[in-house]
């Protein structure tokens, strides 16, 4: 009898458990009757809500969730919430998120390709850059994460970095020299301010301005709309306009997961997709103006424009790691980028 009892639990046990994870599980469940998967999807990203990538992200779940007459819930995870710089594609390939958004500085282990945003004054704006991830060559960039079992589907721009640190005001290549400089990670960026005469090292973004607080790193390089919605400014002193290297994304699902939509719920999602690049994309430019106005503002750092003798003798500095990249990324893919300015 005991025994009996016991089975009927364990089997008991064992169907709570099955459909628990059904419950659980974010990927498709059931169609209804217009052929709709019923699914929640997330979307994890790093940065702050007042930034490009979250309003792309918004623009997403709005337009997923109401073509799919609520069917569809997308739940968007900023500031590294769900997952930070070192595991967020891990878990996408795991599809514990189905959308990322990472910084492309981020991927370049996966492909030298990547080191694109980073090549110093490559591109002079976001439709350059634009551009070349719409065209030709940058959807081969992309197609390279498929060994990973990784998509990518558009590119969302944030623009121009420009440097801060809490040292001096760097007006020309020596004033780098001796500082200890954060980025996002990557050879390019390394041998950038080594060249420089800079010691660099990269920190995830979500452990940023704790680290620029404690004087872990002299500085960084970032966006103003990056700067400013983290409030690194608060703790660094000055800030050189520059743009010398960009912030630009790549959007990024998961394969198996993409795979397993029927043509209607995907139809719903590649039109969210559509809609977040557009306001993405249109949003950049905007938002990167309005925080270094608050920036301004708050008067916190002491933003000092570079003019473009300035920048001339930055680009001179920096010729020789260019044209190393350049042979590295391949002749054909910075041919087709720089013909994009
Ligand atoms: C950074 O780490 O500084 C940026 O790449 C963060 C981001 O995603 O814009």
């Amino acid at each position: 009898m005991k025994n009996v009892k016991k089975l009927i639990t364990g089997l008991l046990l064992f169907v709570l458990t099955l459909s628990l994870a059904a419950c659980n599980s974010s990927s498709k469940t059931s169609a209804d009757d217009k052929g709709i998967q019923k699914m929640t999807i997330k979307i994890s990203h790093v940065v702050a809500e007042n930034t490009p990538k979250q309003k792309g992200a918004l623009a997403m779940k709005d337009v997923i969730e109401k073509e799919s007459d609520g069917k569809i819930k997308v739940q968007v995870y900023p500031n590294s919430q769900l997952f930070g710089d070192k595991d967020e594609y891990q878990n996408l390939v795991a599809n514990n998120a189905q959308f990322i958004i990472p910084d492309m500085s981020k991927l370049v282990g996966n492909d030298p390709g990547f080191n694109i945003p980073a090549m110093p004054f490559l591109f002079e704006s976001d439709q350059a850059a634009d551009d070349f991830w719409d065209g030709e060559k940058g959807k081969e960039i992309f197609k390279r994460l498929e060994k990973d079992g990784v998509l990518g589907l558009s590119m969302w721009p944030n623009g121009a970095k420009h440097i801060t640190n809490d040292k001096k005001p760097i007006t020309k290549p020596e004033d780098l020299q001796g500082m200890k400089i954060r980025t996002q990670g990557g050879q390019l960026l390394e041998s950038l301010y080594k060249t420089l005469g800079a010691g660099s090292t990269s920190i995830p973004f979500g452990e940023l301005y704790t680290a620029l607080q404690q004087g872990t790193v002299d500085g960084e390089e970032n966006t103003y709309s990056n700067i400013e919605s983290k409030k690194f400014d608060e703790v660094q002193k000055y800030t050189t306009d520059i743009g010398h290297t960009r912030v630009d994304y790549a959007l990024l699902t998961n394969t198996k997961f993409w795979d397993g939509l029927n043509d209607e719920t995907k139809a719903i999602i590649q039109k969210g997709i559509e809609k977040g690049t557009k306001v993405a994309r249109k949003s950049a430019a905007q938002l990167n103006k309005d925080a270094e106005k608050k920036m301004e503002d708050r008067g916190k750092t002491k933003v000092t424009k570079l003019t473009s003798e300035q920048k001339d003798a930055f680009k001179k500095a920096l010729e020789p790691v260019y044209k190393e990249w350049a042979k590295k990324i391949g002749p054909d893919i910075i041919k087709d980028a720089e013909s994009r300015k």
